[in-house]
C-alpha cells in the first residue's frame, strides 16, 4: 500500500497560502528558527469572524436548541458527503453510539474495529451494549487491515459489523472492508470522525459504508466547538438515529410527546450548527494547506531515517494528522526531546492501543495481541499540520527534525 498517490486534485483555487517552496532541504538560513514568534503548535482551531454574524442571528432568534441552522447544517453535509441523510448529533462518541443503536446493535453481538483509534471507536460499541472485537492494523497506513478482520470473521459467528477508522485523514481500505461485510451480510459504520473530506478514487468518506460518523472537536479539520453527525444513504438507518438522539421522539403524535423508543439527548445545538456551515465553506481550503504542508514534509523529511505517511494510489488523505514512525521507541522520545527543545509541539496518537487500556481489561476480546498496532503505538509521532501554519513554522518543523538526525 505504499504506491504513490494520483489523485492529485485540488478541492480549491484560492488555497495558495504558501509563498515560495524551498526545494533544497533547509539550511541554517532559509530555516530561520529565530524568526519564529512562539510556539510552532499541534492544533489552532480557525473559526475566524466569518461565523460570528451566523451565531449572533442564533442568539437574536432565540432558538438556540436544535434549530434550523441544524437543519441546514444537515442538509450541507450530507450534500458534501454526496450521502442522502445527515444527522446532526452532540459530538462523535455519540454519533457513533447513535448510528449503532440504528443499526439495531445490542446485547449479544460484536463489531468488528480498530485497536489503534482514539478510544471512542470501541467505547460507542460497549455503550450501545456489544462488544467491540479488534482486528489489527496494515503498519502502514494505520488502518483496520481486511485480511486481519477476514480472520477474526471466520472465528466468530456473532459478528454483525464493521466500524472502520480513517485514521490521521486517511480512509480505511473500504472496498476490501465492504467486500468482507457483503459476503457475510455486516453493515459497515466508517468511523471519519478524523477525516473530513478523505476520498478514495473519488468517492467522499461519509458515503463509502452503510453510514459514517464525524466529529467536531476543535482540533478537528472542521469544528463546530462540540459537535457530530452521521451520514448515509438509508432513510431507516437515518430516521432511527434522528429518533434515538431526541429521547426517541416520534414526529407526530400527541403534541410531539410521543416516545417511539428509548433514546437519548445527543442534540446538536443551533449554535454549532452555525458554526458548522460557516466551517464546511471553508473545508476546502483547510484541506488544501493541510495537504500542502503534507508534501512540503514529505519532500523534505524525505532522506532522514524516519517513515512519512503513505497515501495510497487513488487515496486522497486529509492529513488530520501527519504522522511519521520511528525506528524505536527510545528514538520517538529522542526525536519529541529535540522538537521541544525547538518550540516545536508534537504529539502521540495513540500512546496505548485500545485492547491495552486499563478501561478494556475485563474485556475477553481485549486480551489478545495485535503486534502492529502495538509497535505503531510504541514508535508514531505527530507534528503540526493544521492549517494555520506558516512558512517560518513550517521550516521549523523541517530544520528541528532535520537536525535531530543529521547532528547525531
Ligand atoms: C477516531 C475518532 N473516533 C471518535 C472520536 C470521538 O469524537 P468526539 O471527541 O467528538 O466525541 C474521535 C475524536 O477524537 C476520534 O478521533
Amino acid at each position: 500500500m505504499s504506491e504513490t498517490n494520483v489523485d492529485t486534485e485540488s478541492e480549491s483555487d484560492h488555497a495558495r497560502r504558501i509563498d515560495t517552496e524551498p526545494t533544497e532541504p533547509p539550511t541554517s538560513e532559509t530555516a530561520a528558527t529565530e524568526e519564529l514568534e512562539g510556539s510552532v503548535s499541534i492544533a489552532e482551531p480557525d473559526v475566524s469572524d466569518a461565523v460570528v454574524e451566523r451565531v449572533q442571528s442564533v442568539i437574536d432568534g432565540g432558538g438556540l436548541a436544535d434549530g434550523p441552522e441544524v437543519r441546514a447544517f444537515e442538509d450541507e453535509f450530507a450534500t458534501y458527503c454526496t450521502a442522502d441523510h445527515a444527522v446532526a448529533t452532540s459530538n462523535g462518541t455519540t454519533a457513533l453510539h447513535a448510528a449503532l443503536e440504528a443499526f439495531g446493535v445490542g446485547e449479544g453481538d460484536a463489531v468488528i474495529t480498530s485497536p489503534f483509534s482514539f478510544v471512542a471507536s470501541a467505547n460507542a460499541i460497549r455503550l450501545a451494549g456489544a462488544t467491540p472485537v479488534f482486528a489489527d492494523i496494515d503498519p502502514e497506513t494505520y488502518t483496520l487491515d481486511p485480511d486481519a478482520v477476514e480472520a477474526v470473521l471466520k472465528r466468530r459467528s456473532d459478528i454483525v459489523g464493521l466500524l472502520p477508522v480513517h485514521l490521521y485523514g486517511l480512509a480505511a481500505d473500504m472496498p476490501a472492508l465492504n467486500a468482507l461485510a457483503d459476503d457475510d451480510d455486516l453493515f459497515v459504520l466508517e468511523d471519519a470522525c478524523q477525516a473530513h473530506g478523505a476520498r478514495i478514487d473519488g468517492e467522499r468518506v461519509g458515503s463509502i459504508g452503510d453510514a459514517a460518523c464525524f466529529s467536531f472537536y476543535p482540533t478537528k479539520n472542521m469544528t463546530t466547538g462540540e459537535g457530530g453527525i452521521i451520514t448515509t444513504d438509508s432513510k431507516d438507518v437515518a430516521q432511527r438515529a434522528q429518533q434515538f438522539v431526541n429521547h426517541g421522539r416520534g414526529q407526530s403524535g400527541t403534541g410531539g410527546y410521543e416516545h417511539l423508543d428509548l433514546g437519548h439527548n445527543f442534540r446538536m445545538t443551533s449554535i454549532a450548527g452555525a458554526i458548522g456551515s460557516g466551517q464546511l465553506e471553508r473545508l476546502p481550503d483547510f484541506n488544501e494547506a493541510r495537504r500542502e504542508t503534507a508534501a512540503y514534509y514529505n519532500e523534505h523529511l524525505a532522506e532522514l531515517p524516519l517513515e512519512t505517511p503513505t497515501e495510497p494510489r487513488g487515496y486522497r488523505h486529509v492529513y488530520h494528522q501527519y504522522t511519521v514512525q520511528t525506528d524505536s521507541p527510545a528514538e520517538r522520545d529522542a526525536l519529541a526531546e529535540t522538537l521541544e527543545a525547538y518550540d516545536v509541539d508534537s504529539a502521540i496518537y495513540y500512546d496505548t492501543p485500545i485492547h491495552q487500556q486499563p478501561a478494556y481489561e475485563s474485556l475477553s476480546t481485549a486480551a489478545a495481541s495485535f503486534p502492529k498496532a502495538e509497535r505503531a503505538a510504541e514508535t508514531v509521532l505527530s507534528l503540526p499540520v493544521h492549517p494555520g501554519l506558516s512558512d517560518v513554522e513550517r521550516r521549523t518543523v523541517v530544520k528541528a527534525v532535520t537536525d535531530h538526525y543529521t547532528s547525531q
